[in-house]
């Protein structure tokens, strides 16, 4: 089959591999109709990770059941299926407790596993015309038949659930004021889970213009760096006070407005724009190790971060990968009651031959590419 397949720092081809099988009982094979490319597959394909060429990218997947293995009880060949960016077992202490992405079973000796992820277990991607699916009862979420809602529900393997979990751990509720900072997809998503939670005012801190202008399409406050502090900008726009809540959705390859990478420089904006006492939830990628970073410490992931304001303050901060199974049902059915439409920051749909190209523009953030999903053939077909 083809595969979209890494080779090195900024090169990906689509290449031939070989076909997934069923191989254990557990497993079904997957059809992809629909994947994405994630701001996370940009941090493997600037060779800014630990990963080796001949990893199969793909971690956003959703399509139809072509194989079912003897031991799968809920799933039939047929079903249209959206999988978590985790793989997760169902039955480990983590699993039962909902912490999904920290199964303790599928990746053993590190928090977790995912599908065409550098350090996330032998799972290959899914920007391909096959996945294999491992605990397939469990990692299966099912759709309704058709094509309808394809963009929409190929969200949820990741970025809606992700946006949301920020929008969990920072405890976002009726009435409260919000930062976001990012406008790539997860922030955007961060911010609409936080209108979709009651949030009264959602600032988001870009400095990318279309990015910005999607943020104040749903909604949101549009706040350029570029074009000044953005702490100041949001303390303006809330009395003084701050922000009851914060979310990064950047992680460790944030800028300065003149393009130079700091890393720690949006966990401290966000120290600096909360409120006494407010919640922090940070869903943008820290890693342990950066083998780009700009400096020796950030190589090993320890960054400045401003302790002292964030215990004066007495601030909370969640962090991690997204427990994607904790919400991806209910967002499901918010999309099929028509309450939700997380594809609006969907910009590209393209054949999956085309992802080379693809990479490359929307890691120059180019205009039109800050969402691309990826057909191994037309849906219509499908
Ligand atoms: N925790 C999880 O489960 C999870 C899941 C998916 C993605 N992620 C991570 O979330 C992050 C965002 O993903 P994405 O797909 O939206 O990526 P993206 O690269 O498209 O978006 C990042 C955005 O941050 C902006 N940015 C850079 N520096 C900034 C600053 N100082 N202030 C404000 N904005 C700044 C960039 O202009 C860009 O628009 C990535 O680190 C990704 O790895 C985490
Ligand atoms: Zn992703
Ligand atoms: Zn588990």
């Amino acid at each position: 089959m083809k595969a979209v397949v890494y080779q090195g720092p900024y090169d990906v081809q689509v290449t031939d591999v070989e076909d997934p099988r069923v191989e254990a009982p557990t497993d079904v094979i997957v059809r992809i109709t629909t994947t994405a490319i994630c701001g996370s597959d940009l941090h493997m394909y600037e060779g800014r990770t630990g990963a080796e060429s001949g990893l199969v990218f793909g971690h956003e997947n959703m399509g139809i059941v072509e194989e079912v293995g003897s031991g799968v009880t809920s799933i039939r060949k047929g079903d249209r299926v959206c999988m978590p960016f985790n793989v997760a077992c169902g039955f480990c202490t983590n699993c039962l407790a909902g912490k999904t992405a920290f199964c303790l079973t599928v990746n053993p000796g590190f928090g977790g596993g995912a599908y065409g992820y550098v350090s996330m277990g032998p799972y290959r991607g899914g920007q391909a015309e096959y996945l294999r699916v491992p605990f397939a009862d469990f990692n299966c979420l099912p759709l309704p038949a058709g094509t309808e809602h394809e963009n929409d529900f190929a969200m949820l393997a990741d970025i809606f659930p992700t946006g949301y979990h920020g929008a969990a751990m920072a405890q976002v509720s009726p009435g409260d004021t919000v930062a976001v900072y990012g406008a790539g997809p997860v922030g955007l998503m961060a911010a609409y889970s936080s209108l979709l939670r009651g949030a009264s005012k959602v600032f988001v801190v870009d400095k990318v213009a279309d990015r910005l202008r999607l943020a104040e399409e749903i909604g949101a406050v549009p706040v350029d760096f570029s074009a000044g502090d953005p702490v100041e900008a949001i303390k303006e726009g809330t009395g003084g006070h701050g922000t009851d809540k914060g979310i990064d959705a950047v992680g460790y390859q944030a800028t300065v407005s003149a393009g130079e990478e700091q890393p720690a420089v949006v966990l401290n904006q966000l120290i600096h724009t909360v409120r006494a006492t407010g919640r922090i939830g940070t869903v943008g990628l820290y890693l342990p190790s950066d083998p780009g970073a700009p400096s020796p410490e950030a190589a090993e992931g320890r960054l400045l971060i401003d302790i002292g304001t964030f215990f004066e303050r007495g601030l909370t901060m969640g962090t991690g990968q997204a427990d994607v199974k904790a919400y991806n049902r209910q967002l499901r059915d918010l999309i099929i009651e028509g309450r939700a439409t997380p594809s609006f920051v969907v910009s590209k749909e393209l054949p999956l031959t085309e992802a080379p190209d693809a990479y490359a523009r929307f890691d120059k953030r180019e205009e039109g590419y800050s969402k691309v999903v990826l057909r191994p053939r037309d849906l219509a077909g499908v």
